[in-house]
This record gives C-alpha cells, structure tokens and sequence, in this order.
C-alpha cells in the first residue's frame, strides 16, 4: 500500500529540487528523496490552518443550507469562490433531485384517549387515511416482531437501534398498515425515512413526551384503536449542486489514479449544520488549499456534494455521470462528515461491508504514525461514501462516535466545534492522501 522510498527519486529528477538538493550520485538519492518526501510531509502537516476551517464553518453554519433552497445557493457559491481563489477552476454540478413538501394535515386520534397528542411529520412518508389495533412493536427490530401479527394494525415503535425507514420496512412486511414512531430522547430531532419511495404506509413522529403518553395508555387499554390521517404531501422537482475542483497531476509521473475527497454542503432543514456538514465542507476547502501546489502522481477531486441529507443525491449523480473508465480510475473517496464535533466521541471510520479498503489501511498507518493509535473502523451507510461503495470504489467515512445527541437539530452551531478535532482528522486525513498520492517511479 505505502509507496517505496526508492520509487521516488523521480521526484528530484523532475526537478522538485527546490526542497531539496539532488545529490549527484546514485548512492545519495534514497537519503536525498527521504528528505525530500518528509520535507513534503512536514509541509503539508504544518501548513493545516484550523482557524481557516473554523472561520469557514462560522461563514457556512450561519443559516441551515437544505438542498434546493437559495441558502443552499450561496453556500454552493461561497465554496466555489474560495475553490477558484485557491487557484483551480472549479466546475458547479447541477442535477435535479424530487422534494418532499410536507403534508398540511396530519391527525392521530385514538379512541377514548383524551390527551391531544401533537403528530410530527416524518419527512417521506405517503398519504393515507388508516385506522386499526394499536400494537407496541419495541423498536421494531425483526427479532422483536417474528412473534408479532401485525396484520391490518398500527404499530407503536420507539426511535433508536435502527434507522426510522427500516423500523417502518420492518412492520410493513409483517403487515401493519401504519406506523407511530416515538422518539426515546428530548431532542428536537426531525423524523426522515431518508428518502422517497421506500415505503408504503402512512407514518408519523411523536416527541418522547407524546409517545410515552401514548404507550403508557396502550400498555393499559390493549386493543385500542387508532386513527392515522395524513394528507397534501407533495412532491417537487428541485435542483442540487456538486462542487468540484480538479487537481491535476505532475504530468510526466501521471499515473492515471484518481483519488476523490467529498463532504456534503446540505443540511436538514432548521439545522444550521456546523458540523453536519459545515466541518467537513472547510476540510474539504483546506485540504485543496494545502495540496494544491504539492507534486503528484494522481489527479485529485475536492468534492462538495448536494442533497446528501435527501437521501446521497449528490454523490449519487456524480457517480451515476461518470465514464466507465474513470469508475475504474477512482482508487479512493475519502468522505468528510461531522468532523469537528466537542460533544462526539473519538475518531471513527465507516465502510459499508465493514471490511478494511484502501482508505481505512492508509487512514490506519497515517493515525498511528501520529498519534500511535490506529484509527478504529465499523459499519455504517448514511453518507456519500456509500455511493462510491455502490460502484466497487474503496471508500470510507471519517465521523465521530457517538455523534452528538443535537445532531440535525437547530443546535448544530459553531459553539460546538472543537478545533482540536478538525485539527487531528486533517492531520490524519492529509497524511492518509500524501502517502497515496506522493510520487512514483517503477523500481528497477
Ligand atoms: N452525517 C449524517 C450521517 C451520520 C450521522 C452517520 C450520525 C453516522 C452517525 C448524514 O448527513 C445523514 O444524516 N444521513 C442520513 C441518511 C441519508 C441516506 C439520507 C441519515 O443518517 O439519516
Ligand atoms: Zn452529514
């Protein structure tokens, strides 16, 4: 994985001897070339400037940026402008993506219960009018359902194990016709089944107050009835944007590898998203800005996606756009999301199959060689690595665990981003890349 420091003397011969002198004799080189690639390094490592990602997350996390909205436009043209002033020409993306308009009725009522419970909506959820049993489903995994008959009735599921589309997908297939999700923390997070068209019963949120009202009445009243009526959702076609800079290699040692580094711009809507995506949006911008005249081997992409929050729209696009070829060019995607958080745990990484790529083995080397740690990894697909992963691309997401308990809420803001974490991932991050990307020559 780690390229060879012999392969190097390439470098000076190209003439990069600014950083350091080529010695004349061939025995001198390897000494000459290690100097010259920790040079480089040290270059890199030190040229992080932590206050620019703060200053650039303060900038993007003053409104929420939702896919399609004109906020979302002035964060596509902030970040393209530092691109340019950076010096790359940087091309904005667009594609069109559907938007979930929420429903302008949305009722639960339920038989001789007197309390008025407040239905939230959960984002992409279809119409309907239901009525039928209530049933406590626990939080709706299938080893919790196999000896529950669903069938005709509503279930009552509690946030939390696994995501709100597969809690809804799970009591689908056992055959409930509708779904109430109670939320099992006071956060004032939305409820989203992540996207549209995955599922095919009504379903509606409730605050943790409401839902334990609720269970607690169920719990003590078996066979009640419920009333689900949500009506005038609609959906919209909108439009999202990519923002993408290229960096190209040295041209005599182009080894025709592409690496992509992406974080998504988006966020939900009220959130201002200082770390979701704000954080990994200026480490995106600082990584270009700190590689931009390094020496490379391989073309390098500095991707900000749109409409990740919408269910990877953006990534999903620019994966879908893409030439076969360079499919198979893209050696790695780094992908950058909630990188700065106080309040979240360590360092962690995500691959879809959790098995170790690419990224995870150069993120490993480059977390020990730092901080003599290796960087962990598990499972997990909620983010745009996944649409390269989709494809066969070695991808990873970098995140902090566990995230925040005010993640995509109206708290996510620049008073919750630790320097010192975008510090460290941009150290690990940029090291990760200059030992993929830092150049090559065959050995004899
Ligand atoms: N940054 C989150 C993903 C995330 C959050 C991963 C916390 C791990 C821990 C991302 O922006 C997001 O919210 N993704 C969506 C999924 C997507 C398919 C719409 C999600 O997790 O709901
Ligand atoms: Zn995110």
């Amino acid at each position: 994985m780690k390229k060879s420091i012999q392969k190097l003397i390439l470098v000076a011969l190209l003439g990069f001897s600014s950083i350091a002198p080529v010695a004349p004799l061939a025995t001198q080189y390897i000494s000459t070339q290690v100097e010259i690639t920790t040079n480089y390094e040290n270059k890199i490592l030190q040229s992080i400037n932590t206050d620019s990602m703060y200053n650039h997350i303060t900038h993007l996390s003053k409104t929420p940026r939702v896919a399609g909205s004109p906020e979302e436009d002035t964060a596509v043209t902030f970040i393209k402008k530092e691109l340019d002033s950076y010096g790359y020409t940087t091309e904005v993306q667009s594609f069109p993506f559907k938007q979930y308009i929420s429903p302008d009725t949305l009722e639960v009522s339920v038989e001789n219960f007197t309390k008025d419970l407040q239905p939230l909506s959960m984002e992409y959820s279809i119409d309907g009018h239901v009525s039928g049993e209530v049933l406590v489903a626990g939080r709706g995994k299938m080893e919790e359902l196999k000896h529950l008959d669903l069938t005709g009735k509503i279930a009552l599921l509690e946030r939390g194990d696994i995501s709100f589309v597969e809690k809804v997908m799970n009591v689908t297939a056992k055959g409930a016709v509708g779904a109430i999700i109670y939320n099992h923390e006071s956060s004032e997070i939305g409820g989203s089944l992540g996207s549209l068209q995955k599922t095919s019963i009504p379903a509606i949120f409730l605050s943790k107050e409401d839902g334990n009202l609720l269970l607690n009445y169920v719990k003590n009243t078996p066979q009640t009835n419920i009333t689900l009526k949500i009506e005038g959702s609609e959906t919209k076609q909108n439009t999202s944007h990519n923002v993408i800079a290229t960096k190209s290699p040295t041209k005599k040692v182009n080894n025709h590898e592409i690496l992509v580094i992406g974080s998504h711009h988006d966020s939900v809507a009220e959130a201002p998203g200082a770390n979701d995506n704000a954080s990994g949006t200026a480490m995106t911008l600082e990584l270009a800005r700190i590689l931009k005249d390094i020496p490379t081997d391989t073309e390098i992409r500095f991707i900000a996606f749109g409409a990740e929050e919408v269910g990877l729209i953006g990534s999903s696009h620019y994966v879908d756009q893409l030439p076969k070829d360079e499919i198979s060019r893209i050696v790695a995607n780094f992908n950058l999301d909630m990188v700065g958080s106080k309040d979240a745990g360590d360092l962690i990484m995500q691959t879809v199959d959790e098995k170790p790529n690419l990224v995870t083995e150069l993120a490993q080397a480059a977390s020990t060689q730092l901080n003599g740690k290796a960087t962990p990894y598990n499972r997990g697909e909620s983010s745009d690595h996944a649409s390269f992963a989709k494809v066969g691309i070695p991808a990873a997401l970098f995140i902090h665990n566990p995230a925040e308990s005010w993640y995509h809420t109206k708290d996510d803001t620049i008073d919750k981003i630790s320097k010192e974490k975008l510090q460290d991932v941009a150290e690990i991050v940029s090291l990760s890349i200059w030992n993929q990307i830092r150049i090559d020559v065959q050995e004899e």
